[in-house]
């Protein structure tokens, strides 16, 4: 019944990665454990006793796949329906703290979202009762630990601790964006994501400024660069197809029918972002020569990952990225709710304004 280790969230269908990703990095940190992935599952289980060192040494900003960094406490199986409330306070006790927040819900796959009901009226039932017992405070505090029940099946459920600060503050982690009706593409969800998710609210505010420049490779229909345009960037936009006629009217934009790959700026520019549809190895080495030659400060670019071996590409990708860049960057990776076979990349030179 009690357990111990990590419980990630993920893409349907990547649990192999998942659990692959967990694996290396884990043992990279110190600790020693094992995966439990099915395939379409939505969630991984790294089984490991040494919870201590993954809360502390393995981050879930360094994570490519998790949507959400839990360390798993219980698991509790064939629970009465008549009685959820009593084995998950029991199985509490060995956990004293008191909780600022509970999250009840269900992984996001095809198997688990029939469960969206019983998570919402159960959370409406155990909210009370743990306020009651005092495990749960009065109203929602974000700087304590936050209690996740997550359903697997009706009789079936894992509980889990989010720290705050090294997990998704979103339910499931997955931020809920609309599509504005004039986004010229679904794939603008993407780098609105990436900025919200991969930037810190700090960096947001000092690295995309009103004035600044960017290039845009890979741009139509401009999705991408409309995005870019709303927070008021000069943006030279990169492809031999055509944008959308109201994104070229924003006068903020010059559109150069050229090849993405050999295309560079006169000027230095502040960003470069990229959703070439190429492969990643040739994608990863053109955004290093961007850093490497000084055209760029910031990148978000897409990594488009192939069928087979996608966490053995995603890590071959992002050590050739980091290592002919030749520069001192901080790198952020995530396969992000809008990315479907890709993961997503933001790259700042440390230090850069
Ligand atoms: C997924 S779409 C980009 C969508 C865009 N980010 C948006 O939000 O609307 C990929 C684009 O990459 C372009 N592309 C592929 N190879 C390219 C290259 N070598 N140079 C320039 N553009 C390229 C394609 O023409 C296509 O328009």
């Amino acid at each position: 019944m009690n357990a111990s280790g990590l419980l990630a969230y993920c893409r349907q269908g990547f649990e192999p990665e998942l659990a692959a990703e967990l694996t290396e990095k884990a043992a990279l940190a110190g600790a020693a454990g094992y995966a439990r992935a099915q395939r379409n599952d939505g969630y991984v289980i790294y089984a490991c006793e040494e919870a201590d060192n993954l809360r502390r040494n393995l981050p879930w900003q360094d994570l490519v796949f998790a949507r959400t960094k839990l360390m798993l406490i219980a698991e509790l199986r064939g629970i009465d329906p008549k009685d959820r409330i009593t084995p998950i306070l029991q199985a509490l006790e060995a956990h004293p703290q008191r909780f600022g927040d509970l999250f009840v819900e269900h992984p996001d796959s095809d198997a688990a979202k029939p469960l969206a009901g019983l998570a919402r009226s159960f959370g409406n039932a155990l909210r009370p009762a743990l306020r009651k017992a005092g495990r749960l405070s009065a109203s929602d505090d974000a700087r304590l630990p936050r209690l996740h029940v997550v359903f697997v099946q009706g009789d079936h459920l894992f509980l889990a601790i989010a720290d705050p600060h090294d997990a998704s503050p979103l339910p499931l982690g997955i931020p809920r964006l609309k599509l504005l009706p004039d986004a010229p593409s679904r794939s603008a969800l993407k780098l609105e994501e990436a900025i919200r998710v991969l930037l810190e609210p700090e960096e947001r505010e000092r690295l995309l400024k009103p004035g600044m420049t960017a290039a845009d490779l890979g741009a139509a229909p401009g999705g991408w660069t409309w995005v870019l345009t709303r927070e008021h960037l000069r943006v030279t936009s990169v492809d031999n197809g055509p944008l959308r006629q109201h994104v070229l009217d924003t006068g903020l934009v010059e559109h150069l029918r050229a090849d993405g790959f050999h295309w560079k700026p006169a000027q230095p520019l502040d960003w470069m972002v990229c959703d070439m549809v190429e492969q990643p190895r040739r994608v990863a080495e053109r955004m290093a020569s961007w850093f490497r030659e000084g055209w760029c400060r910031h990148a978000i670019f897409n990594l488009k990952l192939p069928m087979k071996k996608r966490w053995d590409e995603t890590r071959l990708c992002l050590d050739l990225f980091a290592e002919q860049s030749q520069r001192d960057l901080i790198v952020r990776a995530r396969q992000l709710y809008h990315d479907r076979e890709e993961i997503t990349v933001f790259a700042t030179l440390r230090g850069a304004r």
